[in-house]
């Protein structure tokens, strides 16, 4: 993409005015405040900077220019975040190729995906698919809900799809590759047959796997998903991400289920703001997906006892990253599709606007099975009860639950305070990317330096001609990234040199702590030398450090005699810099 136009965009849109269509911000001193998208936020924590075109999150770490935040709050691709950029600043962009480079590297495996899901899209709908649209018209799947989920069906012959693959000219490595088709002594074959085809897909929409179905009981395993391939992560998706966004948004609550046949039931009764993960435990990379949909949170998962145990752990994985989820527990084990189709719609709907809290969901959790008479058991219970809450911070609720366990122990609320008061260490918020490690001496002079090149053409040239080499990995690149930015360009922008950072992980967070040093805008040089000579000094430190375990593993006597006089050259001209 050509630098300048990536630049043109960013100077014709304002990054206040683009927030604020996602996020109310208001005004606070020079810079705008508003509620962050990216993490459970309920004071706004999100700041926006006008001057330098960035925003940053002081409570989940989030930062970068308009670039970034389209991306990721729309969660799409560069190329697409430029369009839609360019798009709100009226500019045109010939030549704009909305296709992300994943796409491109891997066009032939969603090429196959398109193909695959039309032939069973069609099988579906000859007379081989009598029996499976029976199936589905029994458990209620019409055809509208066919269509919409682009339902197929693979037939008994084991290599349909191969043949149809091989005339289209696909090679035999991305028929492979694709998960689709597996390679045995008497050569290629399909992996579905006789299967209901589920199509899985992407966060942007494209089919990238299949949950295949049993449904005339010839096989054991009811569900067969698509092995991971390059295009398919199931820690990565969630099942109807791209068509729930909207509705979430608007919503502000995404519901999310276990299976996907519960996603589907839900939608087909008006509740459109739910997702479901693949069969597979929650990830982070769920979370920051869940994180992006909507503020509430409902777990509404199976109503048996794994539903619950999974219930549990979810709750848990989202308290780390902030987010306080609520809790619909469904009667008699059924599932979300069960429930709908026995009790109705309306039952349904009632319960999903009645969602219990977390606490509450986990003093029956951790009930079940206990016997509260007996004085062993009731201990066990208030304790891993005090545990749990430890694990919130929400006040209220906390003194809410404090009330209830002191009622069912007959122990006093007071006691119970302040044993979970003395046992709370502060929460720490999981940072989605960047930890704030502490500062020493050296770190300090790597990052006021990196400040003023930011902000100044003649401290790069001072880095330049002088230090060149920062002992802090991130530092390092990130100064010559910058040295590099201001060649190409002639300047230092920060939010367009975000732009050309945010390739490289960590360095957009990077950038944006250093900014919020905040240090005075004037400098001397003598200053900047100061953090030079600092910077340089550590160089010479670690040289000699490196040199002693050289010469240490050196075998050789001549060897280790240069090795040893280099030394003694370095701590020379340590001692002579400490005259100066
Ligand atoms: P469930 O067994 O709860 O599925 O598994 P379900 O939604 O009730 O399906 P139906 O109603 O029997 O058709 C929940 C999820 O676990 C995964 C699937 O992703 C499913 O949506 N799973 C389940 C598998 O991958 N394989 C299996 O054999 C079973
Ligand atoms: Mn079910």
């Amino acid at each position: 993409m050509d630098n300048d136009v990536v630049n043109e965009i960013r100077k014709n849109v304002d990054i206040v005015d683009v927030i604020s269509k996602y996020v109310p911000l208001v005004a606070r001193g020079k810079n705008f405040f508003g509620v962050c998208p990216f993490h459970d936020d309920h004071s706004p924590s999100m700041s926006v900077s006008k001057d330098k075109q960035i925003y940053k999150c002081f409570s989940c770490g989030a930062t970068g220019n308009v670039f970034n935040f389209i991306q990721d709050y729309e969660n799409v691709s560069f190329p697409e975040a430029l369009k839609i950029l360019a798009d709100m600043a009226g500019i045109s962009v010939k030549g704009l190729d909305v296709k992300s480079s994943k796409r491109d590297v891997h066009k032939s495996l969603y090429d196959i995906y398109d193909v695959s899901s039309k032939l069973y899209i069609n099988n579906l709908n000859t007379n081989y698919g009598l029996g499976a649209k029976e199936y589905l018209h029994k458990r209620g799947i019409t055809d509208e809900l066919i269509r919409e989920f682009q339902i197929g069906l693979s037939l008994k012959e084991k290599d349909l799809l191969t043949r149809l693959l091989v005339k289209k000219g696909f090679s035999n490595k991305d028929m492979v590759d694709s998960g689709l088709i597996v390679k045995s002594d008497y050569g290629y074959s399909d992996i579905y047959s006789n299967r209901i085809m589920f199509p899985l897909y992407d966060v942007s929409g494209k089919i990238v796997g299949y949950s295949g179905r049993i449904y005339n009981g010839e096989d054991t395993s009811k569900y067969i998903n698509t092995r991971e391939t390059a295009i398919f992560k199931k820690g990565e998706i969630l099942y109807n991400y791209h068509r729930a966004k909207e509705s979430c948004r608007k919503k502000n609550v995404v519901i999310i289920t276990e299976g996907f046949m519960d996603v589907i039931r839900c939608y087909s009764v008006g509740v459109t703001n739910v997702v479901a993960a693949m069969g597979t435990a929650f990830t982070k990379e769920h979370v920051m997906l869940i994180r992006k949909l909507a503020r509430d949170v409902i777990l509404c998962f199976d109503g048996d006892k794994a539903g619950a145990h999974a219930t549990f752990s979810c709750i848990n994985l989202l308290l780390e990253y902030n987010i306080t989820p609520k809790v619909v527990r469904l009667e008699e084990n059924l599932d979300p599709d069960e429930y709908i189709l026995k009790y109705g719609k309306d039952k349904f709907i009632e319960k999903i606007d009645n969602p219990i809290n977390i606490m509450d969901f986990k003093l029956s959790y951790l009930k079940a099975n206990k016997d509260l008479t007996s004085s062993v058991d009731m201990s066990s219970y208030v304790n891993s009860v005090i545990d749990e809450l430890k694990k919130i911070d929400d006040d209220i609720l906390r003194e809410i639950s404090l009330k209830k366990i002191s009622e069912e122990s007959k122990l006093d609320i007071n006691f119970l305070r302040d044993k979970l008061d003395s046992s709370t260490e502060v929460k720490e918020i999981k940072p989605i990317i960047v930890k704030n490690d502490s500062i020493d001496r050296y770190d300090k002079a790597q990052m006021n330096l990196i400040y003023y090149m930011l902000n100044n053409d003649e401290v790069v040239h001072m880095y330049d001609s002088s230090v060149n080499y920062m002992p802090n990995d991130v530092y390092r690149k990130l100064a010559t990234y910058i040295s590099c930015f201001y060649k190409e360009n002639g300047f230092v922008n920060v939010s367009d040199l975000m732009t050309y950072l945010s390739n490289y992980d960590g360095m957009r967070e990077a950038v944006s702590k250093i900014i919020g040093l905040n240090l005075k805008d004037e400098y001397t040089k003598s200053e900047i030398n100061d953090y030079i000579f600092v910077i340089k000094d550590y160089n010479i430190k670690n040289e000699i450090s490196r040199l002693e375990v050289e010469m240490r593993n050196e075998t050789s006597n001549e060897k280790k005699i240069g090795i040893a006089q280099r030394i003694v050259e370095l701590k020379k001209m340590e001692q002579e810099r400490s005259y100066d």
